[in-house]
């Protein structure tokens, strides 16, 4: 019993915002952006409902599935439009959908959040579920303060999960939170995202490591039977520090953060979406699926493909 993946989307906005351009208006620099974070252009603008709808209708067409076939919508986002009502109802409404919707904010983690929060709801009756990254960070920065406006950004990704009597494509999750770290990466209302960067370096490399070993320790298998690394696009050198203490190769994970930024809970769509597209995903292949975020959050969960 368990969970197939059927389909996926993404979605970014048109407007590029590089590394230059921020440069103009901030102290700062492409050289320090690209060397401190890996990043070297962001993608501006939209909404969580508009570019959540887009990646929606995007990986439904994938999956080949109508609205009136989806179940249940999950959308995560740490940047709602609205404190009410949930963006995922709005979402919803746009996609033509009348099932439950609702929202999930695990931060950074939230699509791992949300697909184990699917897979719950699939393997107690529910057949087909559409779950939603999507985030509109831009609107909570502080564009003059260079510590956040150089790492934050906008877009979408989707995936299509179904229940599949038998057989899964997700093997093991490892979740957790620390509220004790709550401090440490956060956005007031009516505020802009404030964060410690060194702590939450720190913790995120810890966090990451221990979920990901706990999570293939639960699917019995090693960092050697991975194909690929699907993590959170948070910062270059967090992913090479992770991957190293794992001992795993660069070449084996995927980077998108140097095109669109830091964008949370829609960064791993992000990097399968362009892990597909330069077919990097065979049927059969493990992958692990690893995130961190503000709370703080983490999530593992170890995939074997089978589309
Ligand atoms: O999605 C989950 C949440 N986000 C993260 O996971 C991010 C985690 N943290 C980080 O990625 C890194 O800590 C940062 C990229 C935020 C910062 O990198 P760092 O290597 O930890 O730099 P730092 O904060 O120690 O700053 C080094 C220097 C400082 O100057 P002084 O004190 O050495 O003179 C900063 O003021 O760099 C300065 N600095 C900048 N300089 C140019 C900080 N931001 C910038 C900037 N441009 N944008």
């Amino acid at each position: 019993m368990g969970v197939r993946f059927r389909g996926w989307g993404i979605a970014v906005p048109d407007r590029i915002v590089t590394n230059e351009e921020l440069s103009q208006t901030l102290e700062t620099s492409d050289e320090w952006i690209t060397e401190r974070t890996g990043i070297r252009e962001r993608r501006i603008g939209g909404s969580a409902k508009t570019l959540g709808v887009l990646a929606g209708q995007r990986a439904m067409d994938d999956a080949a599935v109508s609205a009136e076939e989806i179940d249940f919508l999950v959308l995560a986002t740490t940047t709602p439009d609205r404190i009410a009502p949930a963006t995922a109802t709005m979402v919803a409404h746009e996609l033509g959908m009348s099932c439950p919707a609702m929202d999930v904010n695990a931060a950074c983690s939230g699509f791992m959040y949300a697909i184990r929060t699917a897979q719950g709801l699939l393997e107690t009756g529910n057949k087909r579920i559409l779950v939603i990254g999507a985030e509109h960070l831009s609107r909570w920065v502080d564009w003059s303060d260079r510590n956040m406006a150089v790492l934050l950004a906008d877009g979408a990704g989707a995936a299509v999960l179904e229940f599949d009597p038998n057989g899964t494509d997700l093997l093991s999750f490892s979740l957790g939170a620390d509220g004790s770290a709550a401090d440490l990466l956060t956005c007031e209302h009516g505020g802009y995202f404030e964060m410690d960067g060194k702590e939450v370096f720190r913790r995120a490399v810890r966090f990451v490591v221990d979920s990901a070993e706990k999570a293939l320790v639960s699917a019995g298998i090693s960092s050697d039977d991975l194909s690929l690394v699907i993590p959170h696009q948070a910062n270059i050198r967090i992913i090479q520090a992770a991957t190293q203490r794992l001992g795993i190769e660069m070449d084996r994970a995927v980077v998108v953060l140097d095109r669109y930024g830091n964008t949370s809970s829609a960064s791993i769509p992000l990097a399968f979406d362009d892990a597909r597209a330069n077919g990097r995903i065979k049927s059969g292949d493990y992958a692990l699926l690893t995130g961190f975020g503000a709370g703080m959050t983490w999530a593992s969960a170890v995939v074997r493909w089978s589309r």
